[in-house]
């Protein structure tokens, strides 16, 4: 395989790092979701835990290796999942945690990160605002900027759910993973194209957020004036290049999905496995749905990577 930022050594160290209450979470079929869905569907579950997604694997590397460098304070973007992980991880270690986000982020998320005592600014743009303002507060306080997927903490610690899948499933023919920033599907396709290359690692994100994945296939940056979606979660427009070398690595596809698939897909994994997720969460669902022929057969694993959610948007989607 060739080289990519990641290194198993060091993700296996990563797990030893994290509170185990983040780890080893459920990985089970769900044979109620295969009738509609043509495969055989397994759901790795990464949001029963104390922030409802998988960010806190990286945050939790993150805020220990800066306490124990001695450092206090630490900025982050956010579109909520990222800072709601920082602020807990960050709040036992005394850590003085800034989170920067968009003035419309889901509101949930918002109100988790300031009960969770970390300081939340507000920017009155989307979430490319927000990471401009977060490296300009770091820089002028001369304080540690976390930046999602770049930072190779944040990789590592999503890397730590590849391990657990390739550990714990023994034949593993897909793995759906959905794509912002690129820390899950760089991390999570590190370590599956190690330790089971049979396994085909595709990355989901909606038609209305598409840079990373327009880049993926014409491997260049590819930047969008906007987005539109409400997978809020991977609804980014700059593409950070280091991130993308990596994802040419280990991804074998990247596709798009509409927004209807990502609303049928939630009620699917509402009605059926009894889940309350976020639209990015349903990303995988949605890309069975829109070419189930791809897929019909094969043990497919979809990382069910938020649960973070507005409960009345929640239910004017799913009509709940
Ligand atoms: C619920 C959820 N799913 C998927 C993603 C995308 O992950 P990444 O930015 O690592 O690609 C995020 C990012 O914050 C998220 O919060």
């Amino acid at each position: 395989m060739q080289e990519t930022r990641l290194d198993i050594d060091r993700i296996q160290a990563a797990r030893r790092m994290i509170d185990p209450i983040f780890l080893d979470t459920p990985l089970y079929r769900c044979e109620a979701l295969e009738p509609g869905l043509g495969c055989a569907v397994n759901i790795k579950l990464e949001t029963a835990n104390p922030v409802r997604s998988f960010k806190a694997r990286g945050t939790e590397l993150v805020a220990s290796l800066l306490a124990d460098s001695g450092s206090r304070d630490v900025v982050c973007a956010s579109a909520g999942n990222l800072g709601q992980a920082l602020a807990w991880s960050g709040r036992d270690r005394g850590l003085n945690v800034t989170v920067v986000a968009s003035r419309h982020a889901t509101v949930a998320k918002l109100d988790r990160i300031r009960a969770l005592g970390a300081r939340l600014e507000l920017v009155d743009g989307d979430h490319e605002l927000a990471r401009a303002r977060a490296a300009a507060i770091a820089q002028h306080q001369g304080i540690r900027l976390v930046e999602d997927s770049l930072d190779i903490e944040t990789c590592e610690g999503a890397a730590t759910i590849g391990l657990e899948l390739v550990d714990t499933m023994p034949s593993l023919d897909v793995v759906l993973i959905a794509l912002g920033g690129g820390a899950l599907a760089t991390g999570v396709g590190h370590v599956v194209k190690a330790l089971a290359p049979g396994a085909e690692v595709i990355c989901v994100q909606p038609s209305g957020a598409p840079a990373m994945t327009r880049s993926w296939h014409e491997r260049r940056v590819v930047t969008t004036d906007s987005t539109d979606t409400i997978a809020d979660g991977v609804a980014g427009r700059y593409p950070i290049p280091a991130v993308l070398d990596d994802l040419l690595v280990v991804a074998d596809d990247a596709v798009l999905v509409q927004e209807a698939s990502i609303i049928a897909g939630m009620r699917m994994l509402l009605g059926h496995a009894g889940l309350v997720v976020e639209p990015s969460a349903a990303l995988g669902i949605a890309a069975i749905l829109e070419d189930r022929d791809r897929f019909a057969g094969r043990h497919v694993v979809t990382i069910v990577c938020g649960s973070n959610v507005d409960m009345d948007a929640y239910q004017r989607w799913v009509g709940a």
